[in-house]
């Protein structure tokens, strides 16, 4: 598939995808969300994949959404169309998917890295939610993920004061799971992807979905789910595979059903 703003890439059951507009540090416009939608929803239908990853360029993961597009909005046009509504369903994809950030993640860019299940980050990387330096607020789930994933306390001096969180302090704070040196950024994750990929998708979609219970619904509740859905493995041949292989000392070999 050919993209205007996004590169799209299938190796060994990861699908990457690429923000492509150098020109403007991968602001997310209304092209570049549309396109990204559409890779997401061709790699969450592609039985040959098992993990996605999005990343940037070097310098940008994403600078935020595009500011030269909104800055004529009126609240009419972006009521009446629910600007963003489009965005919100990057974060409603069933299977793994992993942002490796590099430089900036700001505004819609750091928001984009928050709807991905876990964040890689390079040694240069910058979150920001600057919003309020442009008069505005996070209007992509920021105040909400951030809050979740780092505490009111951090969330809120962020928010407030726009002030970037380097890579250290992002993994301190809960907000990445690793980081890496920027030329090893996109190597590692790849590898990360491809264990991921290597597994039973019917399992690792069931935890994804256990894992995101967590923030919807009581703990009773969300244990309950996540028994039930444990209970439901069993019906699946790659529990009886996977089982098997570790009694025979022997690789599984996983085929998703
Ligand atoms: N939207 C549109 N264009 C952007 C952009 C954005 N968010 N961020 C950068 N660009 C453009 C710049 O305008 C510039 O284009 P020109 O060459 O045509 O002037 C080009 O990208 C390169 O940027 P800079 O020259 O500014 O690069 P720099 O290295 O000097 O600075 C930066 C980098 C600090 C990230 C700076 O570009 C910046 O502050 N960008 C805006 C960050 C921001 O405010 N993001 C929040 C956006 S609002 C939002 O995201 C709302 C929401 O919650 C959904």
């Amino acid at each position: 598939m050919q993209f205007e703003t996004i590169l799209l890439e299938k190796n060994n059951g990861v699908g990457l995808i690429t923000l492509n507009r150098p020109q403007a540090l991968n602001a997310l416009n209304s092209t570049l969300i549309q396109d990204l939608n559409l890779a997401l929803d061709d790699l969450d239908r592609d039985s040959s994949i098992g993990c996605m990853v999005i990343t940037g360029s070097e310098k940008a993961f994403a600078a935020g959404a595009d500011i030269k597009e909104m800055a004529e909005l009126s609240f009419p046009n972006i009521y009446l169309d629910d600007f963003f509504h489009l965005a919100d369903r990057i974060a409603q994809r069933r299977k793994p998917l992993i942002a490796a950030v590099s430089g900036y993640a700001l505004g819609g860019g750091c928001e984009l890295a928050l709807m991905c299940d876990f964040i890689y980050c390079a040694d240069n990387a910058k979150f920001g939610l600057p919003e309020v330096t442009l008069g505005v607020i996070p209007g992509i789930g920021g105040t909400q993920r951030l809050t979740l994933a780092i505490g009111k306390a951090k969330a809120m001096e962020m928010c407030l004061t726009a002030r970037q969180m380097g890579a250290v302090e992002a993994e301190q704070s809960g907000l990445v799971a690793q980081v890496f040196p920027k030329e090893e950024l996109v190597e590692k994750t790849l590898k990360a992807a491809e264990k991921i990929a290597e597994k039973s998708v019917v399992a690792t979609m069931m935890i994804k979905e256990s894992i995101n219970r967590a923030f919807e619904v009581s703990l009773q509740e969300g244990l309950r789910f996540e028994r039930r859905t444990f209970h439901s493995i069993f019906a699946t041949q790659d529990q009886k595979e996977g089982m098997q292989a570790f009694v025979e000392k022997r690789q599984a070999n996983f085929k998703n059903n």
